[in-house]
């Protein structure tokens, strides 16, 4: 699925990277829209592009953990375990800030979030670069998370008509969604690592490896704009239905248009014409979230007035599916 990355392209990115420019570029979670790090101006574009308020932190993409005594200071055993299980892949450890880390990247904060993505282009790009890469999700802020460079352009889209230098097509992301967060800064009053957000790294495996709970961050935790109640967000309303609910619930729906994801199973009540579309939900949670944003772009643009999703089952294996479609659901 992923094709090679290409020599030229990634000397092109490169170039537009260390010019100032930004760059839309896979990761195995979801496309980022990269800036060169160290440059304030560069990184205020990022902000500008996306339309994304100042005090939200960037994530820094590095090539290696050996990177980490760049950006953090204070750096606890945890997070050099974590960093050696799980990097190259879709963790972000928030450490304390060193002075490399300036105002813009952290948000304002005393803290840094870093990750070392594992995809090839990504990790082509950051090799050519030969320096950091700031990078949130390359979509506008509160809009869903880009999961093929066909999103990217239909949302930022590249100059002189879009907002982005370059935007490299890698195909499609193969985790789906945003790394796990962990926060090891032991800010305030914290001192063990916490859960910021939930990702493809599950909590099962963060404590397999560290050996001690891994408990979600309370409501002290430094700010992080996934974690705003309305976020990753379709146009669309979206309502979340338990599966005994949902022929009931299309049925009273009649009379408006609908849009579904559910299991290819899913039987429709009789006179669902009023069904525009419906997605097929993968029954494992590491498919459901492989495929997910790219569904709800889709859903998004079927013309409906609103989006049925049926409630995945429960199980931790499914907590950072769950927490996506949480954030995903409004009323409209
Ligand atoms: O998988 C990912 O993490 C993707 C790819 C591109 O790497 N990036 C991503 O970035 O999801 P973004 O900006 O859309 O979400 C990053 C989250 C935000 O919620 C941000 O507030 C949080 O990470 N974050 C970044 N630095 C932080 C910090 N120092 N403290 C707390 N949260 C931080
Ligand atoms: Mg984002």
């Amino acid at each position: 699925m992923t094709p090679a990355p290409d020599p030229a392209l990634i000397a092109r990115a490169a170039a537009v990277l260390k010019a100032g420019g930004l760059v839309a570029f896979p990761t195995e979670t979801v496309y980022g829209l990269g800036a060169l790090a160290e440059s304030p101006a560069a990184v205020r574009a990022i902000f500008a592009a996306k339309g994304r308020p100042a005090d939200h932190p960037v994530i820094v993409h590095v090539a290696d953990a050996s990177a980490l005594d760049d950006w953090a200071i204070d750096i606890p055993p945890a997070a050099r375990m974590l960093a050696s299980a799980f990097w190259p892949g879709p963790l972000t450890l928030v450490l304390k800030r060193s002075h490399r880390a300036h105002e813009l990247i952290t948000g304002g904060q005393t803290t840094v979030g870093l990750r070392c993505p594992a995809h090839p282009w990504a990790r082509a790009l950051l090799a050519a670069t030969g320096a950091a890469v700031a990078a949130p999700s390359a979509n506008s802020f509160g809009r869903i998370s880009p999961t093929a460079a066909q999103h990217v352009r239909d949302d930022l889209g590249q100059k002189p008509r879009g907002k982005i230098d370059l935007i490299l097509d890698g195909g499609p992301c193969p985790v789906g969604i945003e790394s796990t967060i962990v926060d090891l800064s032991g800010a305030g009053s914290r001192d063990g690592p916490r859960l910021l957000r939930p990702g493809a790294i599950t909590r099962a495996r963060l404590e397999q490896v560290l050996g001690v709970p891994v408990p979600d961050a309370g409501s002290v935790a430094p700010r992080a704009s996934g974690r705003l109640a309305s976020h990753y967000a379709p146009r669309t309303p979206l309502e979340l239905v338990d599966a005994d609910q949902l022929a009931a619930r299309v049925a009273a729906l009649r009379g408006t248009r609908l849009a579904l994801l559910a299991p290819a199973d899913l039987v429709l009540p009789a006179g669902s014409d009023h069904v525009l579309t419906h997605e097929t939900a993968p029954d494992d949670a590491e498919n459901y979230g492989r495929r997910l944003y790219a569904a709800l772009h889709r859903l998004d643009a079927a013309g409906a007035d609103r989006i049925l999703v049926l409630r995945p089952p429960p199980g931790a294996d499914w907590l950072a599916v769950h927490d996506r479609l949480r954030r995903a659901a409004h009323p409209g």
